[in-house]
């Protein structure tokens, strides 16, 4: 090593803290500016029975900064502070006993005020990965409190769409040897390590199922007929009395269907001769794209979804449309770990996860920041989900 590439190093070290602190104040901006937005009487009631009150989301963003930023330091974290926020404090159904919304937000300032200490101090070491493992974490729970707070105004009985019963437009994507994962600073331990896939060539919807070409298939008695659904999709299905999508906007026939489960997505494409992608084709479709805040509706910035095709900056390079933002889109891949896979930082954040009933889902929704938006980024829920911002591509083999 010679003195100058010591000195780039020092400087690439202060541009990725400068980096990290300008993402730490623009995702705080965003998750304060959204939990301003909520009525404060909402965060303590339990919207959802699988989901904890608002309010708990945002003392947990600011519990789980204060444990991995600051560890032995954590003046901040009270141990009524601790039960309350941490995963293992208090039973989901508990929760609704949480501090009341001004004590939250104070706690949420004063563990800022501590991590901002430690990013300024030259002589503090940080972990960047660490770091950036964190605002991720703030990203996700922001997005949970999104769709629990679409979850209290939803209209539960919506009115219909006029079908569009026309085919999918589908592009070509051209077979290869598909880059997978990603070993930066950002990525996720499940994300890990860059590879290589082949992947044969195959087609694509242009984008993701609307909610008038999801009419065509209720019309079609979608819901009804046995034939279209897989044997768990049925049962779900018949259990549940699921007859429609969770999300609907009456008034917005172009937009993607949104809150619908795997099962749902499967039926559709069966209905319509076509698939679902594996997550390594969705990756492979997505080659070349960096995610700005102009490539989709993402980020949080339009409080809903947007008509599909409306962002020219983010199709790709098969004309591909819509694959970031607007809606989270169901593949047809398990969630399981990559070759050479290390659960980090706990092994509760993806490897309990493994467990052969969570499926992926890529591209993310209006609701995700841009901080959680990549081409390798993995998320999961079980098929059954619909209360999240979810629809889906269809794709068939060439
Ligand atoms: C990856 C979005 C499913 O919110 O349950 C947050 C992310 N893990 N805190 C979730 C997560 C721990 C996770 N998802
Ligand atoms: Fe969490």
């Amino acid at each position: 090593m010679d003195a100058r590439s010591g000195r780039s190093a020092d400087a690439d070290a202060d541009a990725a803290r400068r980096t990290l602190a300008a993402d730490l104040r623009g995702c705080r901006a965003s998750t304060l500016a959204l939990f301003r937005s909520l009525p404060p009487e909402l965060f303590r009631r339990q919207l959802h029975p699988l989901y904890s009150p608002l309010g708990w989301h945002l003392g947990h963003i600011a519990y789980t900064e204060a444990l991995w930023l600051l560890g032995g330091a954590n003046a901040a974290t009270t141990p009524d502070l601790r039960r309350a926020f941490a995963v293992d404090g208090l039973a989901k159904s508990e929760r609704t006993g949480i501090p009341e919304a001004p004590e939250i937000f104070d706690y949420v300032a004063r563990v800022r005020q501590a991590t901002l200490v430690r990013l300024a101090d030259p002589a503090a070491a940080i972990d960047l990965r660490l770091w950036r493992f964190v605002l991720q974490h703030e990203a996700q729970h922001a997005e949970t409190a999104s769709f629990l707070h679409a979850l209290a105004l939803r209209n539960p009985a919506p009115a219909a769409i006029a079908p569009d019963a026309r085919p999918l437009d589908y592009v070509a994507v051209p077979g290869g040897r598909a880059a997978i994962g990603a070993d930066g600073d950002d990525a996720l331990d499940n994300e890990r390590g860059a590879h290589a896939v082949a992947v044969p060539a195959f087609r694509l919807a242009r984008h993701p199922v609307t909610q008038a070409q999801f009419a065509a298939f209720m019309a079609d008695g979608g819901y009804a007929r046995r034939e279209l659904w897989s044997e768990a999709g049925w049962a779900w299905r018949r259990a549940e009395s699921i007859e429609r999508p969770f999300h609907w906007r009456a008034d917005a026939p172009d937009h993607p269907v949104a809150g619908v489960g795997a099962h749902e997505a499967e039926a559709f494409c069966r209905w319509a001769g076509a698939r679902l992608p594996t997550e390594f084709e969705w990756e492979h479709a997505a080659r070349g794209l960096v995610v700005t805040l102009h490539c989709g509706n993402l980020g949080g910035q339009r409080h809903g979804t947007t008509e599909v095709g409306r962002f020219p900056a983010g199709r790709s390079a098969d004309g591909a449309d819509d694959l970031f933002g607007n809606v989270w889109e169901w593949t047809a891949s398990n969630f399981a770990p990559y070759p050479g896979f290390r659960a980090w930082p706990y092994a509760g954040y993806s490897e309990a996860w493994f467990d052969g009933h969570h499926r992926v889902l890529r591209g993310g929704s209006w609701a995700t920041r841009i901080f959680a938006l990549r081409r390798s980024f993995r998320n999961w829920y079980v098929p059954e989900t619909r209360q999240i911002f979810a629809g889906f591509r269809p794709a068939r083999d060439l």
